[in-house]
């Protein structure tokens, strides 16, 4: 997380305790032991046809070569997501790899990528360290086929 320079970085322990607790929706990637792709998600509490995606890391040396996206779709082909018709993520109008990331899955999936607004600098509380506006990408709706 912290070699991406991008992502906000949260504790150890938030790490820790999302693997434990949201492990079903998230994903690791490894090769020879080494750690190339993360990703964190869960099932939206008030809309469960909806996966909630927060955070999505492919290092480096890895990236262009679809790591991500296949990441995504191992996910959505899971057991825990059969009712899941939705992938939501808020992307910063900067980062273009993660937009072309959601804008992609949503042409292999068949499907629509709806860009609103979500949340804006003034809302976050550290004034000092100023968070880009945070724009919300809704991918949907996923038929099981087209997973
Ligand atoms: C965003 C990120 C996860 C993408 O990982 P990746 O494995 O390289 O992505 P993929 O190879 O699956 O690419 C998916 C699509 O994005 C496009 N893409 C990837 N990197 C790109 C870049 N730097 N610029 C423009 N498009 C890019 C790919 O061409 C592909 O498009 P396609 O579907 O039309 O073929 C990676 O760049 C990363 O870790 N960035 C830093 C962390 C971050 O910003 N995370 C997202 C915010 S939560």
């Amino acid at each position: 997380m912290k070699d991406t320079k991008v992502l906000d970085l949260n504790s150890s322990y938030s790490y820790l305790m999302w693997c434990d607790i949201f492990s079903e929706t998230s994903i690791v990637a490894e090769k020879n032991g080494e750690t190339l792709g993360f990703i964190s998600g869960y099932k939206n509490p008030n809309n469960s046809n909806k996966l909630f995606i927060w955070q999505v890391a492919v290092d480096a040396s890895a990236r262009g070569n679809g790591l991500a996206t296949k990441m995504l779709r191992q996910l959505l082909k899971r057991e825990t997501c059969k009712d899941i018709h939705y992938v939501e993520a808020t992307v910063s109008p900067s980062n273009r790899p993660s937009q072309s990331l959601f804008k992609g899955l949503a042409k292999k999936l068949d499907t629509d990528c709806h860009i609103s607004d979500c949340y804006v600098t003034e809302d976050f509380p550290d004034q000092e360290e100023e968070h880009e506006d945070e724009l919300l990408f809704t991918i949907g709706p996923i038929t099981t086929e087209n997973k």
